[in-house]
């Protein structure tokens, strides 16, 4: 029986070829692991009303961990319309499969690594070390949203005083999307990033928000964060609101060590630390739970590239490095890490987002003789 049971979500568009990629290094770092397919993305939204099918949920809670490619996701309106007739004007509304995911494992904690690999031509320093936390579960990925919102929902919505503008909308042109945060989740993610600073000797965390503006649910953030530095005096606890925190990043990213942000907020200024460290080609993920993870790039599938095999593969396969730093597979995993950092800076071997033409299969087999020769 094999030491692990890995459930192998490839997705949509590039997940496969990214995937493909990943297994490459898998099967030739002879991981003793078993690999365990399963179903998710648009393929199953249009044909079974459902991008997150139950069976792949059992499937998950039955293995160790997860690898996952990527998904497409539309607005609601694209994705009735590409529902089988059968399914459609059902009521079925098209919720995104990695967020449900999330959720539905209670994978709280989003680790994003945006470490520049020296020698990359796409950096924009090579000084630049950024892990983002991002919270998972909620926020305004909770889909708690209203279009239009029911009478019941606009009279709560109207004790509060400053609906007072929106008296006279008619309800079809108003919706509602609501960010809520629960103290647990602050704290966990705040809680996260301060431990993983200690641990890796980083000097400062970083909040990111907005609460001069969102008053309440950035503001409980502040509160937790200020009340847990406390518990650490020997990292930094900076605090910057999220605009500006874009702007610092373009002018000084190699400042900040460990940000932690809320889920919408999170996702933003990953994609923008990622871009400084070569782009989402690189810049892998880890989804957390208490017993559970799932590995992912931070990437979407990209469709105009799907079959192709010329995006990067390297963020899906540092996120297989995530992985095996997860189970425990430290010596695998740092040698991948190796591997991949000497590729990067031979630039023997470059996909298209480095000016090459080389495919991502090939970018995987030159990681692989890399692996081998150390
Ligand atoms: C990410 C992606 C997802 C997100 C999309 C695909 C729903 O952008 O993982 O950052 O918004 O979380
Ligand atoms: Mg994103």
């Amino acid at each position: 029986m094999p030491k692990y049971h890995i459930a192998y979500l490839p997705g949509d568009g590039i997940g496969n070829d990214v995937m493909d990629a990943a297994k490459i290094v898998l099967d030739a770092i002879d991981l003793d692991a078993e690999y365990i397919h399963g179903d998710i993305g648009w393929e199953f939204w249009k044909t079974e009303g459902n991008p997150l099918p139950d069976r792949t949920v059992e499937l998950l809670k039955e293995t160790n961990c997860c690898l996952f490619g990527a998904i497409t996701s539309k607005s609601n309106e694209d994705a009735e319309k590409e529902l089988i007739p059968e399914l459609r004007n059902k009521g079925i509304v098209y919720s995104g499969a990695i967020v449900t995911l999330r959720q539905e494992l209670n994978l709280h904690t989003n680790m994003r690594y945006c470490k520049a690999y020296p020698g990359n031509p796409l950096n924009y320093r090579d000084d630049i070390d950024l892990v983002v936390f991002r919270e998972n579960t909620e926020g305004l990925y909770a889909g708690v949203e209203f279009r239009p919102p029911s009478k019941e929902v606009f009279n709560a919505l109207m004790t509060h005083k400053n609906m007072k503008k929106f008296e006279k909308i008619s309800l079809d042109d108003i919706a509602v999307s609501c960010r809520i945060f629960t103290r647990n989740a602050c704290q966990n993610i705040i809680r996260q990033a301060f431990e993983y600073a200690k641990k890796h000797n980083r000097g400062s965390v970083t909040l990111v928000e907005k609460p001069n503006v969102i008053r309440e649910t950035s503001g409980m953030m502040v509160q937790e964060a200020r009340r847990m530095a406390m518990e650490y005096p020997n990292i930094e606890l900076w605090e910057t609101n999220v605009d500006a925190m874009c702007m610092w990043l373009v002018k000084n990213p190699q400042d900040y060590d460990v940000l932690v942000s809320s889920n919408m907020f999170g996702d933003i200024i990953s994609d923008l630390a990622a871009q400084l460290v070569g782009g989402l080609g690189f810049v892998a993920s880890q989804n957390i739970g208490d017993n559970y993870a799932v590995f992912e790039p931070i990437h979407g599938s990209a469709p105009k590239y799907a079959g192709q095999y010329k995006v990067n593969p390297i963020a899906m396969i540092l996120s297989v490095k995530l992985m095996l730093d997860w189970l425990g597979e430290k010596q695998y995993a740092k040698n991948l890490d190796q591997a991949v950092a000497s590729v990067i800076k031979e630039r023997k071997i470059t996909t298209y987002d480095l000016g090459g033409t080389n495919t991502s299969l090939e970018m995987a087999e030159t990681i692989v003789k890399k692996y081998e020769e150390l």
